[in-house]
């Protein structure tokens, strides 16, 4: 079995007496495409703003390649090899798809790369943005932001990717399209943790999933396994009209 790449012990995160997060462990391992669902409020943003050093968690662990980076800020992760896209994309309005994507390749961890603008074209090509790579990011729509987005993920030379709700708002053609481009991202040996609400997405292409709900996880296994599970289906999927 491949190692774990990032393994979280009882991690938790409380808001006030909002248990947001509370006693999740979980293990991802290497080229893993892992699935985090669960109704709103779950908990499953607040997860990966604890485990990519948005704010640091209550309690518990974050264990990334074997180190211990609990409370590591976002920077620190990034320039570990964790990288994320938001649920609601972020990018610098007056530059360009180019230079969005050129930021990545300039702050990439891995190595230093002497045309930076050159990989950042590459990575655009990869994720097929469908713009002129000139076109100032703030004139994209949000299938061309989310392409964006990855691009610079990867331009900055990630081992691992967090994706936030990253086919929210697309159509199915789109859909297709980006679930395409999630296995194509793990085929160059990225591990991914997807958080996402559409059924049919996560069960085609996660390896497992975990499920959440009221911040505390309710299972973990395989995509057969649980949309078998009888919890999970009360909590969750029986609510879930696309499911199929
Ligand atoms: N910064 C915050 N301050 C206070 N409460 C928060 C904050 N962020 C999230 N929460 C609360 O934590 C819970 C989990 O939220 P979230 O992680 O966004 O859920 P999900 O992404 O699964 O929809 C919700 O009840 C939400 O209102
Ligand atoms: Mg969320």
């Amino acid at each position: 079995m491949d190692a774990v790449i990032l393994e979280t012990q009882d991690l938790c995160k409380y808001f006030d007496g909002l248990k947001a997060v509370d006693k999740v462990s979980l293990q991802v391992r290497q080229g893993q495409i892992f699935g985090l669902i669960g109704p709103n409020g779950a908990g499953k943003t607040t997860f990966q703003n604890c485990v990519a050093g948005t704010f640091p968690p209550t309690a518990g662990k974050v264990l990334f390649k074997g180190r211990d980076i609990t409370g590591a800020k976002a920077h620190t992760c990034c320039h570990m090899g964790l990288a994320r896209t938001y649920q609601i994309v972020r990018s610098f309005p007056q530059m360009t798809a180019l230079e969005n994507v050129t930021v990545g390749a300039v702050f990439s961890y891995r190595r230093h790369h002497r045309h930076p603008e050159r990989h950042a074209a590459e990575m655009l090509d990869f994720v097929e943005f469908p713009a002129d790579h000139r076109t100032p990011a703030a004139n994209l729509n949000t299938m061309q932001l989310k392409r964006l987005e990855l691009a610079r993920a990867l331009a900055g030379g990630c081992e691992f990717l967090f994706l936030d709700e990253v086919a929210a708002g697309l159509t199915p053609a789109e859909l297709g399209d980006i679930t395409d481009l999630i296995r194509r991202i793990r085929g160059r040996g990225i591990s991914i943790l997807i958080v996402e609400h559409l059924m049919k997405l996560i069960m085609n292409v996660c390896d497992r999933i975990a499920v959440l709900n009221f911040g505390v996880k309710i299972a973990d296994g395989t995509p057969a396994t649980i949309t078998s599970d009888e919890a999970v289906c009360e909590a969750y999927l029986g609510a879930q009209a696309k499911l199929h």
